[in-house]
């Protein structure tokens, strides 16, 4: 078994930026690469700034310089995966687009390499259809944190994922000092992304057929559970954007009326109004201090 030691993360957003800090505060050797030069640029000081708060948060075997030192960046996707062992795309959650670029990754990576998807909701099996090597494929689903990740990931495989790729994946994931959370049999929202997608939707009805202020059910959450962030706030935090996107997905798997998203959430992306990214979402996040890596009181903007 040729055990992972560099990782390639295909999109330099927000997930492809933590998870690179995460990898190489453990050490590992990454490769980033982004379509957008502009996301490229602004991926280093993002990168730089998400492995010195993981190094402050005493996650990782390396200093900051040190695992600062292990990442490359690239514009290209084959220079991205000519030396790596594992990529996980984390670009937008629109299946076809995926499949796109799951195709174009099974064409440039060397034939050991598996092909992981940091898809919110889209089970892998949904994508194998796009790539030569199935045995290869697995999600390797992350969870956003204000700073980082959290310390525990889904792993799930496709219909003819290798016990050899769910063993090198979960060995990887443990490397990097993470909860492997294995799904048993496949599933939308794998092990938990189902349960919050669940508080997600119901949060989402409620607010937009009128039964109650967002900041209310934020509120209760915030009292009820005691945690400093209530499900939008978190939705903010995802951006609104990516949580249509994701919602959509489950609704075009299941076709259920209920799990439409509603009209009131595409409107607020069709203004711009993603959340921390472009300054204002359910919450408003103009201020410059909400933003900086470590900032923890994203419940207190209101
Ligand atoms: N945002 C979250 O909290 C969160 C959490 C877990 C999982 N996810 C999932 O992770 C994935 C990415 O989400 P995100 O929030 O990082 O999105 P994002 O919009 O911040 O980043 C996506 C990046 O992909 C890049 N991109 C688009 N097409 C590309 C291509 N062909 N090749 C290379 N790069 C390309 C874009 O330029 C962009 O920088 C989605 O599938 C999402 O569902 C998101």
């Amino acid at each position: 078994m040729k055990p992972v030691k560099t990782v390639t993360l295909v999109g330099a957003g927000k997930m492809g930026v933590k998870i690179a800090a995460r990898a190489a505060a453990f050490g590992f050797e990454v490769h980033v690469c982004d379509v957008s030069q502009e996301v490229l640029e602004k991926a280093r000081g993002l990168i730089r700034a998400e492995i010195q708060a993981n190094c402050d948060d005493g996650m990782g075997k390396e200093t900051p310089e040190g695992a600062f030192e292990k990442v490359a960046f690239h514009a290209q996707l084959s220079d991205a995966l000519a030396e790596t062992d594992l990529v996980i795309e984390a670009i937008p959650e629109i299946l076809d687009l995926k499949k796109k670029v799951f195709a174009e990754m099974d064409r440039v990576a060397p034939e050991h390499v598996i092909l992981a998807t940091n898809s919110s909701s889209i089970p892998v099996s949904k994508i194998e259809d796009a790539v030569g090597r199935r045995d290869k494929v697995v999600n390797i689903h992350f969870y956003a944190r204000w700073t980082g990740v959290t310390s525990m990931v889904d792993l799930m495989g496709g219909t003819e994922s290798s016990e050899e790729t769910m063993r090198r994946a979960r060995k990887w994931v443990e490397g990097i000092g993470c909860l492997p959370l294995v799904v048993k049999k496949e599933c939308m929202g794998f092990v938990f992304n189902r349960i919050w997608r669940a508080v997600k939707r119901e949060c989402l009805r409620s607010w937009a057929e009128g039964c109650a202020d967002y900041k209310d059910i934020d509120r209760a959450w915030m009292i009820w559970s005691d945690m400093i962030i209530g499900p939008f706030g978190m939705m903010d935090f995802v951006g609104l954007d990516v949580v249509y996107d994701i919602e959509m997905s489950y609704y075009l798997d299941s076709n259920d009326p209920k799990d439409e998203p509603p009209k009131a959430l595409k409107e607020m992306v069709d203004r711009g109004e993603l959340g921390p990214k472009s300054g204002k979402g359910f919450y408003d996040w103009s201020n410059p201090e909400f933003l900086k890596p470590g900032f923890a009181k994203p419940g207190k903007t209101e």
